[in-house]
């Protein structure tokens, strides 16, 4: 009868195609059994490709062959995230993920983070998102956004992203469009299917946001949050201790209320506010250029004072003029020339100044 060690002997020159590693030295051949010329075993893999499971059947079943064997019985299993992380202590990194993936989040890394936040839904927070990074990126800079709205995913919509992100040694490559890189749960739900996750999954999500994700070099990254002070927000507080926040509000006196939770969540997590942005602030009238303050006064103001912070920019009531060009349709994305496109380039200006 052949032994274990025979076993291990035989399937040592098989390598894991994440880790490029033995799967003997990996320790990812387990639960050997051997009854005669019959040996079952449970066989770890990083990956669900079937090529890579038929190349592992093959190689077992030849190798063992050799020794006698007549029979194999192979359970595949999955890696776990806890064996990953045993392996990572170890010192055993994945030779394909390491060799991409720029780590945004580790302590030298110079991106900043600015996550726009507000206290009720609806009031512009991805608006704003989206007009602040393509702002930051005709000012020169690199610019990634994460569509932290896990279930709410809007920005690849409003930036008029049909593709869907490539990838590359195993790594994610985020889409760019009008010059910034998008990464959103939309890209990886088929159909607009509803995402029906609970807490737990939407911040393992958001890690993989960072850590299976090819950014490159990025200057800002831009975060939109999902209203409120919830599961996802406090993840963010947690993962990104070192962002900033913009608030957006509507003027209205209730909802400068509400978003002032949003504002105190930031400060009791240590997030410095960078200010407030008052989302449809007026409408200007198209013939005479009167303002008409059509949903209240003074929100955002009042809201900036109330968290020693200050008013980036009062933004009107007005659709962009869809499209940036006829190829570039983005329903949400202001022109540069634009009015509405030239306050956000001066919040940009502002933030750039603040952050340089
Ligand atoms: N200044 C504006 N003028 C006209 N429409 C606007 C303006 N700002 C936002 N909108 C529209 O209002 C709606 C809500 O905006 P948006 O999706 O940016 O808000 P949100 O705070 O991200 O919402 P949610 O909380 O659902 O994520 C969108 O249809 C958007 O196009
Ligand atoms: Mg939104």
């Amino acid at each position: 009868m052949i032994s274990k060690e025979q076993i291990l002997e035989a399937l040592k020159s098989l390598q894991d195609p994440e880790y490029r590693k033995s799967v003997v030295e990996l320790n990812f051949v387990r639960d050997m059994m051997i009854k005669e010329n019959n040996v079952s075993l449970t066989f770890v893999v990083t990956t669900e490709d079937p090529a890579y499971q038929a190349e592992v059947k093959q190689a077992v079943t030849s190798g063992l062959g050799a020794l006698g064997v007549s029979n194999v019985h192979i359970r595949f299993r999955s890696i776990t995230d806890h064996e990953r992380e045993q392996l990572a202590q170890s010192g055993v990194k994945a030779a394909t993920k390491a060799a991409s993936v720029t780590n945004l989040l580790a302590p030298e890394s110079q991106t900043k983070f600015i996550a726009i936040a507000s206290g009720k839904g609806g009031v512009g927070k991805s608006t704003v998102t989206v007009n602040l990074a393509v702002a930051l990126a005709r000012l020169g800079k690199r610019v990634g956004i994460v569509d932290a709205d896990i279930y709410g995913f809007s920005i690849p919509d409003m930036m008029g992203i049909e593709e869907r992100p490539e990838l590359v040694d195993n790594a994610i490559i985020p889409v760019t469009k009008h010059g910034v890189k998008v990464v959103s749960m939309g890209f990886f739900v088929p159909d607009n299917a509803p995402v029906v996750w609970r807490g737990p999954m939407l911040g393992k999500m958001l890690r993989n946001f960072f850590a299976e994700v090819n950014w490159g070099e990025i200057d800002y990254l831009l975060l939109d949050l999902p209203p409120g002070t919830g599961d996802v927000a406090l993840d963010v507080h947690q993962m990104i201790p070192q962002s900033k926040e913009i608030i957006v509000t509507t003027p209205h006196a209730t909802a400068a209320f509400v978003a002032a939770r949003a504002g105190s969540m930031a400060r009791s997590t240590n997030h410095e506010i960078l200010g407030v942005v008052e989302n449809m602030s007026y409408y200007a009238c198209g013939k005479c250029g009167e303002k008409e303050y059509i949903f209240g006064r003074g929100g955002g103001a009042k809201l900036a004072e109330e968290l020693h912070s200050e008013l980036l920019a009062q933004i009107p009531l007005g659709a962009p003029d869809n499209h940036i060009s006829e190829s570039d349709y983005a329903p949400s994305v202001y022109k540069a020339d634009h009015t509405t496109g030239q306050l956000y380039l001066d919040v940009a200006r502002q933030i750039v100044s603040k952050l340089d």
